[in-house]
């Protein structure tokens, strides 16, 4: 199962929206994912005593999710030029390396001017340095409270196209690599035998 992790807490953002469209996109494709809504999972996160291993009960669902996932899609909006706190404080809560170490992600960006291209390029070098594999294809929305309507649909072709393309691709791109049997759950299969 692939997960769509909304990355912000905010209460009725725009990248829930997004989130929501792009689980659309794959159900057309076929396939069933699941969305990791920040705003819900936030209420598990520790406060201020972070340690490995030691995470909530209420955590435990989330890492499992992430740990057999066969792909993450990350959505991120842009704040003051990188991501939300709780994307970061929610990824620093998951298990390592396990969590990301070959597994397949991509990222959806959302801003004003420059589409949240600032925090995806933030989000590629925590999962770069977390050894997951990152697939090319990014996309960025920019000026997205004018390109999304109140009913979550994003007005715009160019952005249909474009979500539409890297979805398509993803799913691809994750099969390829589980058919090599070089993805995250492969991985993490080989290191027990
Ligand atoms: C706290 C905050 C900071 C923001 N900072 C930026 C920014 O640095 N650059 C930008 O292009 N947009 C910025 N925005 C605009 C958001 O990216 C845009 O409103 C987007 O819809 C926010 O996503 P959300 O609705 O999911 O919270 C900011 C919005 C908020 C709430």
């Amino acid at each position: 199962m692939k997960y769509i992790i909304a990355g912000t807490d905010r209460p009725d953002s725009n990248t829930l929206k997004v989130a929501k469209y792009v689980q659309s996109l794959y159900s057309s494709l076929g396939e069933a994912t699941e969305i990791i809504d920040l705003k819900v999972a936030k209420e598990h996160l520790h406060a201020g005593d972070l340690q490995y291993g030691k995470q909530s009960e209420g955590m435990r669902p989330y890492m499992d999710k992430v740990l057999t996932s066969d792909g993450l899609i990350v959505v991120c909006p842009e704040y003051n030029g990188s991501m939300p706190g709780v994307l970061k404080y929610f990824i620093d809560h998951l298990k390592f390396p396990e969590s990301f170490e070959y597994r397949p992600v991509c990222f959806i960006g959302i801003g004003g001017m420059f589409g949240g291209l600032r925090p995806v390029e933030h989000l590629q070098q925590i999962f770069g340095y977390r050894n997951a594999f990152i697939f090319p294809e990014r996309v960025f929305i920019m000026n997205v409270f004018k390109v999304f309507n109140a009913e979550g649909q994003p007005t715009d072709d160019l952005i249909k196209q474009l979500l539409l393309r890297q979805a398509q691709g993803f799913q691809k791109f994750s099969k390829a690599l589980a058919g090599a049997k070089l993805d995250a759950n492969s991985f993490i299969e080989s290191k027990k035998s």
